[in-house]
């Protein structure tokens, strides 16, 4: 059994990616092979900032040791320094039919009106993205809720493949899809993801906040007049409040409805006071260990070097069979 998972160098990670991807990654690593990728590849299906991107690369990789992944046991590397996921890639995007990525509502929703002035690269990511996983032969790929639909076509490609060279080689890869919050939503709108692309800053809480800005953000994040309810079947009428709850529930790790029967019919200018202490306690020490991770780059650097090493290892034979199945001589 062997985990991928990855997160892209865009921005700065925030409580989305942590609570409903590192979080859980952090126990996973104890029972699974973990491959913990920062996909800088995917990245630049946007345009990006070079010296960003790279600074973002070594930011990603503090914020996966700052939340308890041990470099030792699993392997933290960036994907471009891998080239077996672009050669993986290519192999399998002939073997996807356009009808396939046509469906993908992440594409319809980054590219919008600009259908068809977008890079042909933010189309053909999830084809690049079945390509990290299968080229590990990973069986299982922790990640938030968004991903869902991307890790059904990362199925769909492997067994395409498989029947296409008559044999089993890739696993059909199982989502893990885990926790309290497993779509974290924007605290301007209850109605949309929390992430990295949308323009405010208050939308999110960063795992670099300081506890002021946490404790700003989450007094200005929107709610509705009503008190909290007393019973969870009531919070999908209240996106807002099911989001904040969900939060809470997801930093206590306990059911939302515990978190019901402490604060329903209470007001917001209660519940949220106690929040703020709740994400400060969780969010904070993160953040400084992130600070002094990336004081140290050469200490980044050496565990994307190894990382990238081992990567390869367990890449390159895999690589090596799949071309040999579609008779693609490798000298
Ligand atoms: P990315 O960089 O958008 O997000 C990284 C991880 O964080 C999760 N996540 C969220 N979870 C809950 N609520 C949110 N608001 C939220 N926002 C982000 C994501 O689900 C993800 O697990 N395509 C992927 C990266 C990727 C990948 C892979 C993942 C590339 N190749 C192979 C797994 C396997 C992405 O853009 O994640």
């Amino acid at each position: 059994m062997r985990i991928f998972s990855g997160v892209q160098p865009t921005k700065n990670p925030h409580i989305g990616n942590y609570l409903g991807a590192i979080r859980n990654w952090v126990d996973l690593q104890r029972d699974f092979q973990s491959i913990f990728c920062v996909v800088d590849l995917h990245a630049i299906t946007v345009p990006q900032d070079p010296a960003e991107l790279a600074a973002q690369t070594r930011e990603v990789v503090a914020a996966y040791l700052a939340c308890g992944i041990d470099a030792e046991r699993s392997i933290i590397f960036n994907q471009a320094s891998v080239a077996g996921h672009a050669q993986l890639g290519w192999l399998l995007s002939c073997q996807t039919p356009l009808g396939w990525l046509n469906r993908m509502t992440q594409f319809k929703d980054k590219a919008g009106k600009n259908r068809d002035s977008v890079g042909l690269g933010l189309y053909a990511y999830p084809v690049l993205m079945a390509a990290d996983i299968l080229l590990y032969k990973a069986t299982h790929v922790p990640v938030g809720e968004d991903q869902k639909q991307h890790l059904e076509l990362a199925r769909d490609i492997a067994g395409a493949f498989n029947r296409l060279v008559g044999v089993e080689h890739f696993p059909l890869p199982v989502p893990q899809i885990l926790g309290q919050a497993t779509r974290v939503m924007s605290l301007r709108d209850g109605t949309k993801k929390m992430s990295k692309s949308e323009e405010s800053d208050l939308s999110r809480i960063n795992l670099m906040d300081s506890a002021d800005a946490i404790a700003n953000k989450l007094k200005k994040a929107k709610t509705d007049p009503e008190p909290l309810p007393y019973e969870t079947a009531d919070l999908p009428t209240r996106p807002e409040a099911e989001n904040l709850v969900g939060i809470m529930a997801a930093l206590q790790n306990c059911d939302p409805q515990k978190i019901l029967n402490q604060y329903g019919g209470k007001n917001f200018s209660e519940f949220k006071p106690a929040l703020t202490d709740a994400m400060v306690a969780a969010i904070v020490p993160i953040g400084d260990k992130m600070r002094n991770y990336m004081a140290d780059q050469a200490y980044i650097d050496g565990i994307l070097v190894k990382g990238a090493h081992r990567a390869r290892e367990i890449a390159t034979p895999i690589l090596a069979e799949t071309h040999k199945l579609l008779g693609i001589l490798q000298f």
